[in-house]
Protein backbone atom coordinates (compact mmCIF):
# COMPACT_ATOMS: atom_id res chain seq x y z
CA UNK A 1 0.00 0.00 0.00
CA UNK A 2 0.81 3.47 -1.07
CA UNK A 3 2.00 5.48 2.33
CA UNK A 4 0.12 8.63 2.57
CA UNK A 5 2.08 12.00 3.41
CA UNK A 6 0.40 13.97 6.28
CA UNK A 7 1.33 17.31 4.08
CA UNK A 8 1.18 21.16 4.17
CA UNK A 9 -1.87 21.30 2.05
CA UNK A 10 -3.39 19.63 5.23
CA UNK A 11 -2.57 22.33 7.38
CA UNK A 12 -4.82 25.22 5.66
CA UNK A 13 -7.77 22.96 6.06
CA UNK A 14 -9.67 24.64 8.91
CA UNK A 15 -13.51 23.27 8.92
CA UNK A 16 -14.52 19.75 10.27
CA UNK A 17 -16.38 19.08 7.08
CA UNK A 18 -13.34 20.00 5.08
CA UNK A 19 -11.14 17.78 7.13
CA UNK A 20 -14.07 14.89 6.64
CA UNK A 21 -14.23 15.83 2.53
CA UNK A 22 -10.23 15.92 2.09
CA UNK A 23 -10.52 12.38 4.31
CA UNK A 24 -13.36 10.89 2.15
CA UNK A 25 -11.27 11.85 -0.97
CA UNK A 26 -7.89 10.37 -0.32
CA UNK A 27 -8.64 6.85 1.04
CA UNK A 28 -11.37 4.10 -0.36
CA UNK A 29 -12.56 3.96 3.00
CA UNK A 30 -12.49 5.35 5.80
CA UNK A 31 -13.52 4.13 9.45
CA UNK A 32 -15.59 6.85 11.65
CA UNK A 33 -15.41 5.69 15.47
CA UNK A 34 -18.53 6.45 16.96
CA UNK A 35 -18.67 6.37 20.42
CA UNK A 36 -22.28 6.63 20.95
CA UNK A 37 -22.18 10.06 22.49
CA UNK A 38 -21.86 13.91 20.23
CA UNK A 39 -19.32 12.41 17.99
CA UNK A 40 -22.62 11.96 16.16
CA UNK A 41 -21.98 15.37 14.78
CA UNK A 42 -18.80 13.51 12.61
CA UNK A 43 -21.53 10.80 10.94
CA UNK A 44 -23.76 13.45 10.08
CA UNK A 45 -21.20 15.68 8.19
CA UNK A 46 -19.62 12.72 6.19
CA UNK A 47 -23.59 11.43 5.35
CA UNK A 48 -23.54 15.20 3.49
CA UNK A 49 -20.36 14.13 1.70
CA UNK A 50 -19.60 11.03 0.80
CA UNK A 51 -20.71 6.99 1.49
CA UNK A 52 -17.23 5.38 1.31
CA UNK A 53 -17.30 5.12 4.98
CA UNK A 54 -17.74 2.67 7.54
CA UNK A 55 -19.31 3.57 10.88
CA UNK A 56 -17.95 1.46 13.89
CA UNK A 57 -18.50 0.97 17.34
CA UNK A 58 -16.50 -0.66 20.18
CA UNK A 59 -19.23 -2.57 22.35
CA UNK A 60 -16.90 -2.73 25.64
CA UNK A 61 -20.12 -4.83 27.02
CA UNK A 62 -20.42 -2.38 29.63
CA UNK A 63 -22.19 0.70 27.75
CA UNK A 64 -25.10 2.44 29.31
CA UNK A 65 -28.30 0.62 27.82
CA UNK A 66 -28.92 4.31 26.86
CA UNK A 67 -25.71 4.50 24.65
CA UNK A 68 -26.83 0.80 22.87
CA UNK A 69 -30.40 2.68 22.99
CA UNK A 70 -28.53 5.83 20.93
CA UNK A 71 -26.37 3.75 18.41
CA UNK A 72 -29.66 1.94 17.37
CA UNK A 73 -31.55 5.48 16.83
CA UNK A 74 -28.54 6.39 14.73
CA UNK A 75 -28.70 3.37 12.74
CA UNK A 76 -32.39 3.98 11.95
CA UNK A 77 -32.01 7.46 11.37
CA UNK A 78 -29.37 7.82 8.84
CA UNK A 79 -30.35 4.42 7.41
CA UNK A 80 -26.51 3.41 8.00
CA UNK A 81 -24.98 0.18 8.63
CA UNK A 82 -23.45 0.41 11.83
CA UNK A 83 -20.31 -1.76 12.57
CA UNK A 84 -20.58 -2.98 16.35
CA UNK A 85 -17.31 -4.59 17.45
CA UNK A 86 -17.09 -7.14 20.29
CA UNK A 87 -13.84 -7.98 22.26
CA UNK A 88 -12.83 -11.75 22.08
CA UNK A 89 -14.88 -13.32 24.28
CA UNK A 90 -12.30 -15.34 25.72
CA UNK A 91 -10.24 -12.68 26.92
CA UNK A 92 -12.83 -10.71 28.50
CA UNK A 93 -13.68 -14.49 30.82
CA UNK A 94 -10.21 -14.77 31.81
CA UNK A 95 -9.69 -11.45 32.80
CA UNK A 96 -13.49 -11.61 34.73
CA UNK A 97 -12.52 -14.51 36.39
CA UNK A 98 -9.09 -14.03 37.33
CA UNK A 99 -9.92 -10.54 38.44
CA UNK A 100 -14.03 -9.99 38.71
CA UNK A 101 -16.25 -7.70 36.84
CA UNK A 102 -14.37 -4.24 38.56
CA UNK A 103 -10.57 -4.69 38.29
CA UNK A 104 -10.48 -1.19 36.79
CA UNK A 105 -11.43 0.62 40.54
CA UNK A 106 -8.37 -1.30 42.16
CA UNK A 107 -5.33 -1.83 39.13
CA UNK A 108 -6.59 0.73 36.96
CA UNK A 109 -8.41 0.81 33.87
CA UNK A 110 -5.72 0.08 31.48
CA UNK A 111 -5.68 -3.76 31.02
CA UNK A 112 -9.44 -3.99 31.04
CA UNK A 113 -9.91 -1.29 28.19
CA UNK A 114 -6.85 -3.16 26.55
CA UNK A 115 -9.28 -6.20 26.32
CA UNK A 116 -12.32 -4.54 25.53
CA UNK A 117 -11.26 -1.63 23.79
CA UNK A 118 -7.64 -1.55 22.36
CA UNK A 119 -6.95 -4.89 21.27
CA UNK A 120 -10.61 -4.92 19.01
CA UNK A 121 -9.75 -1.34 17.62
CA UNK A 122 -5.87 -2.77 16.74
CA UNK A 123 -7.85 -5.88 14.91
CA UNK A 124 -10.15 -3.43 13.19
CA UNK A 125 -7.65 -1.34 12.24
CA UNK A 126 -4.93 -4.07 11.02
CA UNK A 127 -5.85 -3.34 7.27
CA UNK A 128 -7.13 0.40 7.52
CA UNK A 129 -5.82 3.26 5.06
CA UNK A 130 -7.61 5.62 7.62
CA UNK A 131 -10.12 6.20 10.80
CA UNK A 132 -11.28 9.15 11.83
CA UNK A 133 -12.55 10.12 15.93
CA UNK A 134 -14.37 12.59 17.91
CA UNK A 135 -11.83 14.14 19.95
CA UNK A 136 -11.13 17.49 20.73
CA UNK A 137 -8.47 19.44 22.12
CA UNK A 138 -10.74 21.46 24.82
CA UNK A 139 -11.91 17.63 26.22
CA UNK A 140 -8.49 17.07 28.45
CA UNK A 141 -4.67 18.33 29.09
CA UNK A 142 -4.22 15.32 27.12
CA UNK A 143 -5.61 16.46 23.75
CA UNK A 144 -4.97 19.85 24.04
CA UNK A 145 -2.48 19.01 20.91
CA UNK A 146 -4.67 16.43 18.81
CA UNK A 147 -4.33 17.99 15.54
CA UNK A 148 -6.78 17.89 12.88
CA UNK A 149 -4.67 14.88 10.68
CA UNK A 150 -1.76 12.79 12.24
CA UNK A 151 -0.19 9.45 11.28
CA UNK A 152 -1.18 7.27 13.99
CA UNK A 153 1.48 5.69 15.04
CA UNK A 154 0.14 3.39 17.70
CA UNK A 155 -1.93 1.31 15.39
CA UNK A 156 0.78 1.94 12.52
CA UNK A 157 4.15 -0.24 11.78
CA UNK A 158 6.72 -0.86 9.08
CA UNK A 159 4.41 -2.29 6.35
CA UNK A 160 1.11 -0.83 7.76
CA UNK A 161 0.11 3.24 7.95
CA UNK A 162 -2.76 4.03 9.68
CA UNK A 163 -3.87 7.73 8.83
CA UNK A 164 -5.69 9.85 11.92
CA UNK A 165 -8.50 11.97 11.50
CA UNK A 166 -9.92 14.43 14.08
CA UNK A 167 -12.05 16.50 12.26
CA UNK A 168 -13.72 18.85 15.14
CA UNK A 169 -10.08 18.85 17.38
CA UNK A 170 -10.36 22.65 17.04
CA UNK A 171 -14.03 22.88 17.74
CA UNK A 172 -15.01 23.52 21.71
CA UNK A 173 -18.27 21.69 23.06
CA UNK A 174 -20.50 24.37 22.28
CA UNK A 175 -19.67 24.42 18.81
CA UNK A 176 -20.33 20.99 18.68
CA UNK A 177 -23.87 21.61 20.31
CA UNK A 178 -24.86 24.08 18.53
CA UNK A 179 -24.75 21.91 15.26
CA UNK A 180 -26.70 19.34 17.01
CA UNK A 181 -29.29 22.20 18.03
CA UNK A 182 -29.38 23.53 14.70
CA UNK A 183 -29.16 20.42 12.70
CA UNK A 184 -32.12 18.61 15.04
CA UNK A 185 -29.56 15.93 15.51
CA UNK A 186 -30.55 13.21 17.78
CA UNK A 187 -28.40 12.50 21.04
CA UNK A 188 -27.56 10.21 23.83
CA UNK A 189 -30.39 10.58 26.40
CA UNK A 190 -27.63 10.63 28.85
CA UNK A 191 -26.89 14.03 28.20
CA UNK A 192 -30.17 15.03 29.75
CA UNK A 193 -29.31 13.47 32.94
CA UNK A 194 -25.77 15.40 33.22
CA UNK A 195 -23.39 13.80 31.67
CA UNK A 196 -21.21 15.14 29.14
CA UNK A 197 -18.44 12.69 27.95
CA UNK A 198 -20.21 9.26 28.02
CA UNK A 199 -17.65 6.16 28.26
CA UNK A 200 -18.73 2.37 29.82
CA UNK A 201 -21.22 2.68 32.54
CA UNK A 202 -18.67 2.04 35.57
CA UNK A 203 -16.11 4.16 34.64
CA UNK A 204 -18.61 7.05 34.12
CA UNK A 205 -20.14 9.49 35.99
CA UNK A 206 -22.37 13.01 35.42
CA UNK A 207 -20.31 16.15 36.50
CA UNK A 208 -21.40 18.82 38.31
CA UNK A 209 -21.39 22.42 37.47
CA UNK A 210 -18.17 24.49 36.70
CA UNK A 211 -16.87 20.47 36.40
CA UNK A 212 -14.18 19.71 33.53
CA UNK A 213 -16.20 17.81 31.12
CA UNK A 214 -14.02 15.10 31.26
CA UNK A 215 -14.27 14.74 35.35
CA UNK A 216 -17.20 11.84 35.21
CA UNK A 217 -14.34 9.60 33.55
CA UNK A 218 -12.48 7.32 35.52
CA UNK A 219 -13.13 9.67 38.13
CA UNK A 220 -10.56 7.94 40.92
CA UNK A 221 -7.97 8.55 38.82
CA UNK A 222 -5.45 11.29 37.74
CA UNK A 223 -6.91 13.82 34.98
CA UNK A 224 -3.44 13.18 33.02
CA UNK A 225 -4.07 9.45 33.33
CA UNK A 226 -7.23 9.57 31.50
CA UNK A 227 -6.73 8.15 27.97
CA UNK A 228 -7.26 4.36 27.45
CA UNK A 229 -5.58 3.44 24.64
CA UNK A 230 -7.56 4.47 21.61
CA UNK A 231 -5.52 7.67 21.77
CA UNK A 232 -2.45 6.76 23.63
CA UNK A 233 -0.24 8.94 20.87
CA UNK A 234 -1.68 11.87 22.73
CA UNK A 235 0.26 10.55 25.66
CA UNK A 236 3.31 9.04 23.80
CA UNK A 237 4.21 11.48 20.72
CA UNK A 238 6.44 14.24 21.80
S1 LIG B 1 -12.07 7.60 25.38
O1 LIG B 1 -10.83 7.10 24.79
O2 LIG B 1 -11.86 8.46 26.54
O3 LIG B 1 -13.05 6.56 25.63
P1 LIG B 1 -13.86 9.58 24.32
O4 LIG B 1 -15.05 8.99 24.98
O5 LIG B 1 -13.35 10.87 24.85
O6 LIG B 1 -12.65 8.52 24.24
O7 LIG B 1 -14.18 9.72 22.79
C1 LIG B 1 -13.29 10.31 21.87
C2 LIG B 1 -13.46 9.64 20.53
O8 LIG B 1 -12.95 8.30 20.62
C3 LIG B 1 -14.91 9.47 20.11
O9 LIG B 1 -15.40 10.63 19.47
C4 LIG B 1 -14.80 8.30 19.17
O10 LIG B 1 -14.33 8.74 17.93
C5 LIG B 1 -13.74 7.43 19.84
N1 LIG B 1 -14.37 6.43 20.73
C6 LIG B 1 -14.43 6.45 22.08
N2 LIG B 1 -15.08 5.37 22.55
C7 LIG B 1 -15.46 4.65 21.47
C8 LIG B 1 -16.18 3.44 21.28
N3 LIG B 1 -16.66 2.72 22.30
N4 LIG B 1 -16.38 3.00 20.02
C9 LIG B 1 -15.89 3.69 18.97
N5 LIG B 1 -15.22 4.84 19.10
C10 LIG B 1 -15.00 5.33 20.32
FE1 LIG C 1 -13.37 -1.54 31.19
FE2 LIG C 1 -14.04 0.85 32.24
FE3 LIG C 1 -12.30 0.66 30.16
FE4 LIG C 1 -14.92 0.20 29.83
S1 LIG C 1 -13.94 2.17 30.39
S2 LIG C 1 -13.27 -1.00 28.99
S3 LIG C 1 -15.43 -0.86 31.76
S4 LIG C 1 -12.02 -0.08 32.30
Amino acid sequence: MNKVAVTETQASIVTPTDIIKQALDSHDQVKISFSGAEDVVLIDMACNLGENFEVFSLDTGRLHPETYQFIEEVRNYYGLDINVISPDGTAVAELVKSKGLYSFYEDGHQQCCGVRKIEPLRRHLATAQAWMTGQRQDQSPTRSNVPQVQVDTAFSDDDHQVIKYNPLSEWRSSDVWHYIRENDLPYNKLHDQGFQSIGCEPCTRPVGPNQHERAGRWWWEEATKKECGLHMINVTEP
